[in-house]
C-alpha cells in the first residue's frame, strides 16, 4: 500500500513538474517569437503570417499539399511573404526577378544553408554548403568532370547499364522510382569514383543505401535508429574512400572520374590545390547523393508523363525509330552526337522538370540585412526562392497544368525556367541527368511498352514528389 502510495505520489509530481514544463516551455516560446518579430518592427517586413509561437506554420505546410501552401499565400499577400518553418522565420519569393537577386545578382548577400544533420551525413566539405573562394575552386573541379566533353565519353558506359537492366524488367511489375534509384546510382557512382574494383563498389553500394536511409529520417543520434547507423556506414565510407586515395596516390595514377580531377587538384597536373582526404570524401559523396535521388524522381516522371500522353509517345518513339535506323545501317551503338539529335525527346525532359519541378525550392540564409524589393529581409532569415511557382505560373507557361512539351519550341522568358537552380549554386550535374533520361528512353521506346498497375494517381512525397508508390509498372514487349 505504501509503495503504492509513493508511486501515485511521485506519479502526479511527474504530472505536475511535465504541466508546468509545458507552461513554462510555452511562455518562453511565445516571448522570444514577440521579442524576434518586433525588434525588427522599425523595418518593412514582406507581408505574411508567422503562424503559432514555435511551431509557425510548421504543420500547415506539412499537412497539406506544399503546392496549395504556396499558392494560397501567394494569393493573399502576393511574390513575396514571410512566414515561420521548422523554427525559423522565412521568406518566400515566387517572382522571377527576386529569385534572380537571390541566387545570381546578390549571391554574396544570401548563404546556403541546410540543416546540421544533414550536413554531417554527406559531408561538412562538401560543394553545396560552401561560399567564396573554396567553393568556386571546388566547383571549377566538378564543372570539368561534368563538362559535355568529358560525359560524351561515359555515353557508351551508360548505354550499357540500361541494355543490361532493361531486358531484367519483362512481363514483370517493377517499382519505377526502385529502378530508376539503381540506374542513377551506377552512373553517378561511376561518374565520381571512375574505374573502381567491383568488390569496392559493392561495400559502397550498401553503405551508401545505409546513409540515404539516415539522411531521410529523423536525426535521432541513439544506438539502433537509422540515423545513428548512418553516422557509422558514413564513417566506413570515408576509410573506404582513403583506402582507395592511397591506393591511387602510391600508384601515381589518379584514374579517372571526380575523384581523378580532385586528386590531380583541378584539370592540369599541377597539384595547385591538394584537397585533404576529407575534403575528396565529402565531395564524392555529395555529388552521389545530389546526382541520384533527384535523377531518379525524374526518370519516373518521364515515364509516367509518356505513360498519360500516348501522342507524345508515339512522337518520342518515331524519333528513335530514326536514330535506331542510322545505328543499324552504320553498324554501331549510341553515340553522344545521336543523343544530340533528339530535339522532340528533349522538350519531353524540358516539360517534365517544369511540370514536375521535383525541387520544389532552396534554401538560402540572409547574411546580413537585404533589400529585396522594397521589403527587408533581416539578417539570419531563410529566404526560399519557390522554383515550382514560378514554374507553373500561368503568366509564364499558360495552362501550367497541362503536359505540353511544345511550349519549349520557343525559349522561356528569362529567369522564369530553373529546374537546375540559377547563378554560382546552379546544378554541374544537368547535362548528366538529361543524357540518362535519354539513354533510358532509347531503349525502352524502341521495344518496350509500359502500363501503370493501380489507379496511377497522387503524389509521394519522400524526399522529392514522385508517382505515388514509386509508380508501378509492367513492362512487356512492344510488338510492332
Ligand atoms: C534531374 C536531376 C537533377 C536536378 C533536377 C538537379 C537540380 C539541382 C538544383 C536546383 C541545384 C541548385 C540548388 C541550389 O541552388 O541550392 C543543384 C545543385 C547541384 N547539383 Fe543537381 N540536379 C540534378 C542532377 C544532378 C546530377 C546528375 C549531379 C551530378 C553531378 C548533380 C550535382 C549537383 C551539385 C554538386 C550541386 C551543388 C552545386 C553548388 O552548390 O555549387 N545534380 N541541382
Amino acid at each position: 500500500m505504501q509503495i503504492f502510495t509513493s508511486l501515485l505520489n511521485s506519479c502526479l509530481n511527474s504530472s505536475l513538474y511535465f504541466i508546468i514544463f509545458l507552461l513554462f516551455f510555452s511562455s518562453f516560446s511565445l516571448l522570444l517569437q514577440w521579442w524576434k518579430h518586433h525588434r525588427h518592427k522599425d523595418k518593412h517586413l514582406p507581408p505574411g503570417s508567422m503562424g503559432w509561437p514555435y511551431f509557425g506554420e510548421t504543420l500547415k505546410l506539412y499537412t497539406q499539399n506544399p503546392n496549395s501552401f504556396f499558392s494560397s499565400r501567394q494569393k493573399r499577400y502576393g511574390d513575396i511573404f514571410k512566414t515561420h518553418i521548422l523554427g525559423c522565420p522565412c521568406v518566400m519569393i515566387s517572382s522571377p526577378e527576386a529569385a534572380r537577386a537571390v541566387l545570381v545578382t546578390q549571391a554574396h548577400l544570401f548563404k546556403p544553408t541546410y540543416p546540421p544533420s544533414k550536413e554531417k551525413m554527406i559531408g561538412p566539405e562538401a560543394l553545396f554548403f560552401q561560399q567564396g573562394a573554396y567553393h568556386s575552386m571546388l566547383k571549377k573541379m566538378v564543372q570539368a568532370s561534368f563538362l559535355p566533353s568529358t560525359i560524351k565519353n561515359s555515353v557508351p558506359f551508360v548505354d550499357q547499364i540500361v541494355q543490361n537492366m532493361v531486358p531484367s524488367w519483362t512481363n514483370t511489375t517493377i517499382n519505377t522510382l526502385e529502378e530508376m534509384k539503381k540506374y542513377a546510382f551506377e552512373v553517378a557512382a561511376n561518374s565520381a569514383f571512375g574505374e573502381i574494383k567491383e568488390m569496392e563498389m559493392e561495400e559502397i553500394r550498401e553503405l551508401y543505401h545505409c546513409l540515404e536511409k539516415g539522411y531521410n529520417s529523423h536525426p535521432l543520434n541513439l544506438p539502433g535508429t537509422f540515423y545513428w547507423k548512418a553516422i557509422k556506414a558514413r564513417k566506413v565510407l570515408n576509410e573506404i574512400i582513403r583506402k582507395i586515395i592511397e591506393r591511387r596516390k602510391e600508384s601515381r595514377n589518379y584514374g579517372g572520374g571526380l575523384l581523378g580531377i580532385l586528386l590531380r587538384g583541378g584539370r592540369g597536373d599541377q597539384q595547385q590545390q591538394q584537397l585533404t582526404d576529407s575534403q575528396v570524401a565529402d565531395n564524392l559523396i555529395g555529388v552521389i547523393f545530389a546526382a541520384h535521388d533527384t535523377t531518379a524522381s525524374v526518370l519516373t516522371w518521364v515515364l509516367k508523363y509518356l505513360h498519360d500522353n500516348l501522342n507524345l509517345l508515339e512522337t518520342v518513339t518515331k524519333e528513335h525509330e530514326r536514330i535506331r535506323n542510322k545505328l543499324v545501317n552504320e553498324n554501331r551503338g549510341l553515340s553522344w552526337e545521336d543523343t544530340r539529335q533528339m530535339p522532340f525527346s528533349t522538350r519531353v525532359i524540358q516539360e517534365t522538370l517544369r511540370s514536375a519541378s521535383i525541387l520544389s525550392f532552396t534554401f538560402r540564409e540572409a547574411v546580413q540585412d537585404v533589400e529585396l524589393e522594397g521589403y527587408t529581409i533581416p539578417k539570419g532569415w531563410k529566404v526560399l526562392p519557390l522554383f515550382r511557382s514560378i514554374h507553373h505560373s500561368p503568366h509564364f507557361f499558360p495552362q501550367p497544368h497541362k503536359f505540353d512539351p511544345s511550349r519549349f519550341e520557343v525559349p522561356p522568358r528569362p529567369n522564369t525556367y530553373m529546374p537546375f537552380g540559377s547563378g554560382v549554386h546552379s546544378c554541374p550535374g544537368s547535362e548528366l541527368a538529361k543524357l540518362e533520361v535519354l539513354v533510358l528512353l532509347h531503349h525502352l521506346t524502341l521495344k518496350y511498352r509500359w502500363e501503370v498497375v493501380g489507379d496511377g494517381d497522387g503524389i509521394q512525397y519522400g524526399p522529392f514528389p514522385v508517382p505515388k508508390n514509386g509508380l508501378p509498372l509492367k513492362i512487356t514487349l512492344n510488338k510492332r
